[in-house]
């Protein structure tokens, strides 16, 4: 395994009750959007994945949908977290899987949707998580990418991805519906509809999800305290560092 994935692993497996009662894992308009299509457009006895499970939250949304949901995580403790509140909640058709994205452990064809929600930006090669994403759908089968959409502003982008470094070393890249759009073509995924929201993160509880050490959590600060104006306005930065990103909803189809 690589080693940005072990030490992605680890950074995780320790969160998971965290990410459980995490607000903004556990809620928002992509969960509700993301119910309403696949209500619209699976078939209820079909079958689903969802790819960096974490606590659960997008799989115990699908799962009163569909005949049989998969969660599939890297790290043990999020899929005994799932496996727990699946049971509290009398989800028996949840089921869980260790594995990563680019290697997933199952046949071509084998689900009817395939989703990950705000997980592909830990991903190291995104391309080959799609393609394998696309690998194990069925043929008219569907995709759902649920991620930060990173700002189309190229100075917010870069002020961006370097707080979410700082707080989280396994931070690879938020990626722009641009760069989305160009993923999902190349991964031979045919993009049906797009939705972004506003997604506010309360500062101290973001870094205390992620246990960010004291000494990079003041450098943040940093960084944030010397934004540039127009930085401070693309991303609504607030006095005690909290700020406004953006939700981006990836729906695609797969021939
Ligand atoms: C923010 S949490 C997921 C949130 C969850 N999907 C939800 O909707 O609440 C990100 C998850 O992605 C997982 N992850 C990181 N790298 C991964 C990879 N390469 N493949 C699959 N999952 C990965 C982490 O272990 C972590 O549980």
């Amino acid at each position: 395994m690589q080693a940005h994935q072990q030490a992605t692993t680890r950074q995780f497996d320790p969160q998971a009750q965290a990410y459980l009662a995490s607000a903004v894992h556990a809620a928002g308009p992509d969960l509700a959007q993301a119910c309403q299509l696949v209500a619209a457009n699976v078939p209820s006895a079909g079958t689903a994945l969802d790819v960096g499970c974490g606590a659960g939250h997008l799989a115990f949304q699908l799962a009163p949908l569909l005949a049989q949901v998969t969660a599939l995580d890297p790290a043990p403790a999020m899929l005994d977290t799932v496996r727990a509140a699946a049971a509290a909640n009398a989800l028996a058709n949840l089921d869980t899987c260790p594995g990563h994205a680019g290697a997933l452990p199952f046949a071509d064809a084998s689900f009817a949707l395939v989703a990950s929600r705000y997980s592909a930006h830990h991903w190291l090669d995104l391309a080959a998580g799609l393609a394998d994403m696309r690998r194990v759908t069925a043929p008219g089968g569907h995709v759902l990418i649920i991620d930060v959409q990173a700002p189309d502003h190229a100075l917010a982008d870069t002020h961006l991805q370097c707080w979410e470094l700082l707080r989280d070393r396994s931070h690879v890249r938020n990626r722009n519906d641009g760069e989305w759009r160009a993923l999902l073509a190349g991964a031979g995924i045919e993009l049906l509809a797009h939705h972004r929201w506003p997604l506010r993160l309360e500062f101290a509880s973001w870094v205390a999800r992620m246990r960010t050490p004291p000494e990079k959590v003041a450098l943040l600060r940093q960084l944030q305290q010397e934004a540039p104006q127009e930085v401070a306005a693309a991303l609504q930065l607030e006095a005690d560092g909290s700020f406004t990103a953006a939700t981006g909803l990836w729906w695609g189809r797969v021939a």
